[in-house]
């Protein structure tokens, strides 16, 4: 099924010839990539676009610049100064907007609180808040004074935080007292106090009250508490923005893979902002009117680039919902599009696949023409979900952007334009200045219709920098399996028409609801229990979150088995990474297939449990 663009979108895009451009980009990438860095600001620029030392990138070398003086200062003398830049509303329903000029004030204010701590270029700040428009002043002071963040998801536990506070080295830590989420509380300060104990780094917290009812006494430690809103009320508004090395890290982001502990990956200033500011453009066609909502966390890469950094690069108007798509109903999603004229919609499968399930009554309720484009990200789209998507909310009028990317990509990778005709299910091809390919595993290409190894073959602007404190681990991962590529660790094809499309992680990374999960770290998290003697974890597909998490679980000698015991490790597991990490399913068992060194096989159990063939068991010990 090939479904074309109304001519309406194709006459107001950007990109009117893919295949065109995409060539030309392609046999000129550095050109292709310069031409874009100069419609930014730089406080001096390259001498250098690109300087590639497999397996490393540096790109705009020489160049200085910071995120936030594009994100910001650009537009203080301009008439995008008075324009919106935040809207933020809260689950009950109000709003709070910021224009440029007044997130400016508020960046300014918050950096030079942390400059008052002694927070100094280079210095890690954790920043664990939930969704409220601190959780961006946080991120942007940081790297107003070249400080580098590193923002942990609200919903983590205090284990997952306190993995994070300490493998950055975090000098500062932001958080909030307490939050609402739904009809609950979350009393996100006690997971502080815990990760924090015994901390050797931080010198500080800062403590956002998001509710008023929620009162914490601050306990006494080696480290300094503060009230966001004490220590800003005493800051200056002007702040100057640091001068960065475009190769500068900006921050830090935890993402799982296939050991038990997360990766940091690294992004820079210079690269990572034409990555981003380009791809938003032209793949969501923005221009100057836009209301721009990716429904996503700054706990995740998508909304580090897409809810904040690209939107105000862009100059446009960014939208924030602080609840879930559920509360207070089902139709939240909806009357706020129609409330505040939202034009572009990015989302991901699912959450449309949940809001599926509740019928197209409660979409066509409501006025949802502001909306222009519709986007998806995080997981592999069901043409169904797709279908439903493209009825309901874009009334079959306007196109749905399914961008495939990652944490390590920064940027989109593959992706359609407006102007292009879809499949759905299929992310289309890969972006301008971007070189993928989908190979065997000696690196060679194959055919049409047959699924292979994704890679990209030449590195890109966003690409990150490394894996923090662990080089080792960027080269093996993402550079040694097939050398001199980037090894996605994404399986996909590509048709007859050259069409991607993306079938799964390769690599037991599991993808629940859209958050990306490692079966080491869950394996880890059931062994944390003293009862477990071994665990192995798979993802299985499941309806609406694409993958849910399924565990085999012996247990040691002389230990029980029972539903209660079952109730307790999912405790276990939500303990130590957080809900999102909650198991669908414990087997007990008494053997689990390894290999003669000793490695579980989690091929084997996923065959069997799936009851696909199990594969070459040429290694299985027994
Ligand atoms: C998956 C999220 C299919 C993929 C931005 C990738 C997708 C992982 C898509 C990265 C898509 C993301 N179609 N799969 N459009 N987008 N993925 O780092 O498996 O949280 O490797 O970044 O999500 O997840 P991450």
């Amino acid at each position: 099924m090939l479904i074309n663009p109304k001519p309406v979108i194709v006459e107001n895009s950007y990109i009117k010839d893919y295949e065109k451009l995409y060539k030309d980009s392609i046999e000129n990438p550095e050109a292709f990539w310069e031409n874009i860095a100069k419609e930014l600001n730089w406080f001096k620029p390259w001498n250098k676009v690109l300087d590639w030392q497999y397996p490393y990138a540096r790109w705009f070398v020489g160049g200085q610049t910071n995120i936030v003086y594009n994100a910001l200062d650009r537009w203080l003398k301009t008439d995008v100064a008075d324009k919106t830049a935040l809207i933020w509303v809260s689950q009950d329903g109000t709003d709070k907007k910021y224009t440029y000029k007044q997130l400016n004030d508020e960046v300014s204010r918050f950096a030079n609180g942390l400059k008052s701590l002694g927070v100094r270029k280079g210095d890690k700040v954790t920043i664990y808040l939930p969704r409220i428009p601190e959780q961006f002043i946080a991120m942007l002071g940081c790297l107003k004074i070249g400080a580098v963040h590193s923002v942990v998801y609200s919903g983590f536990s205090a284990a997952a935080l306190k993995n994070r506070v300490e493998d950055a080295q975090a000098k500062v830590v932001v958080c909030s007292n307490s939050y609402p989420y739904g009809k609950k509380t979350v009393e996100s300060f006690k997971n502080v106090e815990e990760a924090l104990k015994d901390n050797k780094t931080v010198e500080n917290v800062i403590v956002v009250k998001r509710l008023e009812t929620t009162n914490i006494v601050f306990p006494a430690t080696n480290f300094k508490f503060h009230w966001w809103h004490e220590l800003v009320a005493k800051q200056d508004i002007i702040c100057s923005t640091e001068i960065m090395e475009a190769t500068d890290t900006a921050f830090i982001l935890y993402t799982s893979g296939t050991t038990g502990t997360p990766k940091g990956i690294i992004h820079a200033h210079g690269g990572y902002q034409v990555g981003i500011y380009l791809t938003l453009k032209y793949v969501f066609d923005i221009r100057p009117d836009d209301i721009f909502w990716s429904t996503a966390d700054a706990g995740w890469i998508t909304g580090h680039s897409y809810i904040l950094y690209s939107p105000l690069i862009n100059g446009i108007t960014t939208f924030v919902y602080e609840g879930t798509p559920d509360y207070p109903d089902i139709e939240i999603w909806w009357k706020l599009i129609e409330k505040y004229k939202v034009t572009k919609f990015y989302t991901a499968p699912t959450a449309i696949r949940a809001l599926m399930k509740f019928g197209e009554e409660a979409v066509k309720k409501h006025d949802l023409s502001s909306l222009k484009l519709l986007g998806s990200v995080g997981e592999p789209i069901n043409p169904e979900a797709w279908l439903w998507f493209y009825k309901n909310v874009g009334r079959e009028q306007i196109p749905i952007m399914d961008t495939w990317w990652q944490t390590e990509t920064g940027m989109f990778m593959i992706t359609p334009v407006p102007s292009a005709g879809l499949k759905p299910g299929s992310a289309f091809k890969p972006f301008f200045g971007v070189e993928t390919a989908i190979v065997d595993d000696k690196g060679n290409p194959v055919p049409v219709n047959t699924q292979g190894y994704l890679i990209i073959k030449k590195p890109w602007p966003a690409m990150f920098l490394d894996v923090y404190n662990n080089p080792a681990r960027y080269k093996e991962t993402y550079f040694e399996k097939i050398p001199n590529v980037y090894f996605a660790g994404d399986s996909a094809k590509i048709d007859e028409d050259g069409y991607y499309w993306i079938t799964g992680r390769n690599d037991d990374v599991i993808k629940v609801s859209g958050h990306r999960l490692g079966s080491a770290e869950l394996e880890s998290a059931f062994v944390s229990n003293p009862k477990v003697a071994e665990a192995a974890v798979i993802g299985k597909p499941h309806e609406v979150k694409g993958e849910s998490i399924k565990a085999f679980v012996i247990l040691k000698v002389g230990v029980v088995p029972s539903d209660e015991l079952k109730a307790e490790l999912v405790q276990t597991v939500r303990k130590s990474i957080g809900p999102i990490a909650t198991p669908d399913e414990i087997d007990f068992v008494d053997k689990l297939p390894k290999t003669r060194s000793g490695k579980i096989m989690r091929r084997v159990l996923k065959a069997k449990e799936l009851g696909q063939p199990v594969g070459d068991v040429s290694t299985l010990e027994d």
